[in-house]
């Protein structure tokens, strides 16, 4: 077999696959094996990034959000429940429609260590980053035929993402990425259950990293039915 040049071909062809699946599937799996899968609750636990933008959906969208979730409750414990709580059902809802709506026939998520690909998309993607109910199923996804994805958090406004969500043609003129009416009660400025639930999701997405922006007006963020809190912007 080896005296020919297609023997030799076909002799380091399937010992390069042998070694592919080594590397990238026996070995990883060997290694995560006992590493516990974390649940949205887990994930949403003290994830301030998150809970920002949660909160700001409110502000921005506070009819919208009311619809979608209803008022707060006024004590502080039982508000940082429910907050916690409609984050999680947010988070949950998001990932479905985005495997829903096919947004992974387009965007990728992971950020290969090649090609310089950190100085586009951020930090390369980590292993343990897919350990988790919001990879299940896993969407590192095909194809790029927009940009990857998995950085995306904080990088735009919710409004922004609203607008694009809308009619992406509009910020980005001759985006070949559909639009989604169906996300939204007639215009941008009236993101649906659906629309809040998946830009919880995009904005969730890289919020446990620290290369996420930072947001000095966290605490200032109020929900609906607040008195604006002091100093906040308008
Ligand atoms: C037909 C392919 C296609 C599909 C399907 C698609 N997109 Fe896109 N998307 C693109 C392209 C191309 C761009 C870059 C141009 C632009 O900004 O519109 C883009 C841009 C984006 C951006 C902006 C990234 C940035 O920061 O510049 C976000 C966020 C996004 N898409 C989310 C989604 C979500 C969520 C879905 C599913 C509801 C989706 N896309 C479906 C092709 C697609």
């Amino acid at each position: 077999m080896l005296e020919s040049k297609a023997g030799v071909l076909f002799v380091a062809g399937i010992g390069f696959f042998a070694l592919a699946f080594l590397s990238n599937a026996l070995v990883p799996a060997l290694m995560y094996r006992d590493l516990p899968e974390l649940t949205v609750e887990q994930l949403v636990r003290n994830n301030g990034n998150l809970r920002f933008q949660f909160e700001d959906l409110a502000r921005r969208f506070p009819d919208s959000f009311t619809k979608a979730y209803g008022k707060p409750p006024e004590g502080v414990g039982e508000r940082e429940k429910w907050l916690d709580e409609k984050t999680q059902e947010a988070l949950r809802a998001g990932h479905k429609v985005y495997v829903g709506e096919a947004c992974w026939h387009c965007h990728s998520q992971f950020v290969r260590p090649v090609s310089n690909e950190d100085r586009r998309f951020g930090p390369v993607s980590k292993t343990e980053e897919y350990q988790n109910e919001l990879q299940r199923p896993v969407l590192f996804g095909t194809r790029r035929v927009g940009p990857d994805l998995c950085r995306e958090g904080g990088r735009r406004s919710n409004d922004w993402h609203a607008v694009h969500f809308f009619k992406p043609s509009t910020l980005s003129p001759g985006s070949p990425m559909p639009e989604y009416p169906w996300l939204f009660d007639g215009s941008p400025d009236k993101p649906n259950a659906k629309g809040l639930a998946l830009m919880t999701y995009v904005q969730w997405l890289g919020s446990w990293l620290e290369s996420y922006p930072y947001y000095e007006d966290y605490k200032a963020a109020p929900l609906p039915g607040d008195e604006p809190a002091k100093g906040a912007n308008p």
